[in-house]
């Protein structure tokens, strides 16, 4: 079967980039790119992309009207294609059973429910969102009760790996391709059209195929042993601090073993993302429901230690700022959850913002890619806080990071956005209160040039200072 037609549902931080490089690299396919979201797809039409991702404009731009659509209309979309993928989120579950842990799969259901209702000929389904192992038998078992004569599905799980910052590059050249199936002679000819679209320009050897469930496994598996390395180094760092060793020095050494590898062992505030936390406890609550209560601890514990690096972190700055932070301006640098990107889902920025308010501290936040609008729904989530007017009147947004800085105690960077390094600290050290703090979240400052200008700085994972340095105005 030769795939003419692609139809994605879900707009969103996969479905698009995903879909724009496929229509990229395949000028033979139309690739039809649907959305429940009248706003996001206009969006996605305008000159203004709903998210940011280096690289991707140029694509959108080059491919947008010629053989990539984007569309409101999600029936046209299902009926026109031989191939749909799946790509609508699939968060952690607020409600009910699995509460906190589970992933919420409604949204998945709904698209299962839609195609089974509006097809009329045989399609292949993609399963591109994370889900837990066995949710392509669900969808399955879905379309095949609602099936309409004559009409035949193929259900995949071709789960996705781009990291956001990264999205385009990651897509372009991925480590690899996962494809899984259902073991027959349907299956197998399934798993081969999706095979020859990523053939267009995915090397054959970087093209896995297995069964359905080792795939949707092999994605929390993947996410659960990334988030599980940033929980080790970071683990780390807190004895550093307690030592006297350097958490980057510690991470070099370990890193340089082949078999540990140097990539993702960075110590930090944190890690954010749509995807870590959720991913890990779909896989805890996995293992609860299938009574494995020590593999369900394990990786449990890898979101425990984020949690308690986030808040080690805060408490830090309270502690340094001797004691107390009520009425006192503090400076957040960065607001997504990571640099290149305008996403702020679960950010640690979110957290540290969250915790120094709940103590007092006016905060005043900047970021160059998150919008106002943005950062202000984040901090006043039902989840997150349960006084607005106290948040309104706690929190400022800057656009400009020196009047974001002006008149603060203290400075903490929360995403390591690379323009935050080439700042000019000594107009920010002026404008700010003395003693002057920063507090470097991400390890990306020069600390000795910032002591040097008289900054009392901390940081992750490293002792800099054993006490505050009191020096005159005039010696600076
Ligand atoms: P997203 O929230 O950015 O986008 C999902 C989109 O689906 C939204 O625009 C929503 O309006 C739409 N949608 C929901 N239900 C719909 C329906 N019934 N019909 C039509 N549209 C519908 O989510 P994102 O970040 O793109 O994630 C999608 C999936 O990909 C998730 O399962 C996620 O875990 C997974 N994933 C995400 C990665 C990331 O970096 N964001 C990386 C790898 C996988």
């Amino acid at each position: 079967m030769t795939i003419k037609k692609i139809c994605c549902i879900g707009a969103g931080y996969v479905g698009g980039p995903t879909c724009s490089v496929i229509a990229y690299k395949c000028p033979s396919i139309q690739v039809t790119v649907v959305d429940i979201s009248k706003e996001r797809i206009a969006q996605w039409n305008s000159d203004k992309l709903p998210i940011f991702e280096p690289g991707l404009e140029d694509i959108v731009k080059e491919c947008r009207g010629r053989n990539l659509h984007f569309s409101a209309d999600v029936d046209t979309g299902i009926r026109d294609a031989d191939l749909i993928i799946i790509s609508v989120n699939t968060p952690t579950k607020m409600y009910g059973l699995g509460k906190g842990r589970a992933a919420d799969l409604k949204y998945i259901e709904a698209c299962a429910r839609r195609i089974a209702e509006v097809a009329q000929k045989s399609k292949i389904v993609v399963e591109k969102s994370t889900v837990p192992v066995k949710a392509a038998e669900s969808i399955t078992d879905i379309l095949k009760a609602n099936v309409k004569p004559g009409v035949k599905y193929q259900v995949l799980s071709n789960p996705e790996f781009l990291a956001e910052g990264t999205a385009i590059k990651d897509l372009l050249e991925p480590d690899r391709v996962l494809i899984g199936g259902e073991q027959s002679v349907e299956g197998h000819e399934a798993v081969k059209a999706l095979s020859c679209v990523y053939q267009n320009w995915v090397p054959k050897e970087k093209i896995i195929t297995m069964n359905t469930w080792s795939s949707e496994l092999s994605k929390l598996a993947a996410n659960a042993f990334l988030a599980q390395k940033i929980s080790s180094i970071n683990a780390m760092s807190a004895v550093c601090e307690a030592t006297g060793a350097d958490v980057n020095e510690v991470a070099h050494a370990v890193g340089t073993d082949s078999r540990i590898g140097n990539k993702f062992l960075k110590a930090s505030v944190g890690f954010g993302g749509s995807c870590f936390q959720k991913d890990v406890l779909n896989l805890v609550y996995l293992c609860e429901c299938l009574n494995l209560h020590e593999v369900a601890v394990y990786w449990q514990q890898v979101i425990t230690i984020n949690e308690y690096q986030r808040r080690r972190f805060s408490n830090r700055i309270i502690e340094c700022l001797f004691n107390t932070v009520t009425n006192k301006k503090i400076a957040i640098f960065g607001f997504a959850f990571k640099k290149d990107t305008g996403d702020t889902r679960e950010s640690a920025a979110i957290y540290v913002s969250k915790y120094l308010m709940e103590e007092g501290a006016n905060i005043r936040i900047y970021d160059p890619k998150v919008e106002k609008d943005q950062i202000i729904s984040e901090m006043t989530h039902p989840n997150m806080c349960e006084d607005k007017e106290r948040v309104s009147e706690l929190l400022t947004v800057c656009e400009d990071p020196y009047v974001a800085a002006a008149g603060t105690h203290a400075l903490v960077i929360c995403t390591e956005w690379d323009e935050f390094v080439t700042l000019d600290y000594k107009k920010i050290y002026d404008s700010m209160l003395k003693p002057a703090f920063v507090f470097d979240g991400r390890l990306i400052l020069n600390h000795q040039e910032l002591i040097d200008l008289g900054f009392h700085v901390e940081t992750i994972g490293k002792r800099l200072n054993r006490g505050i340095v009191y020096r005159p105005a005039s010696s600076t």
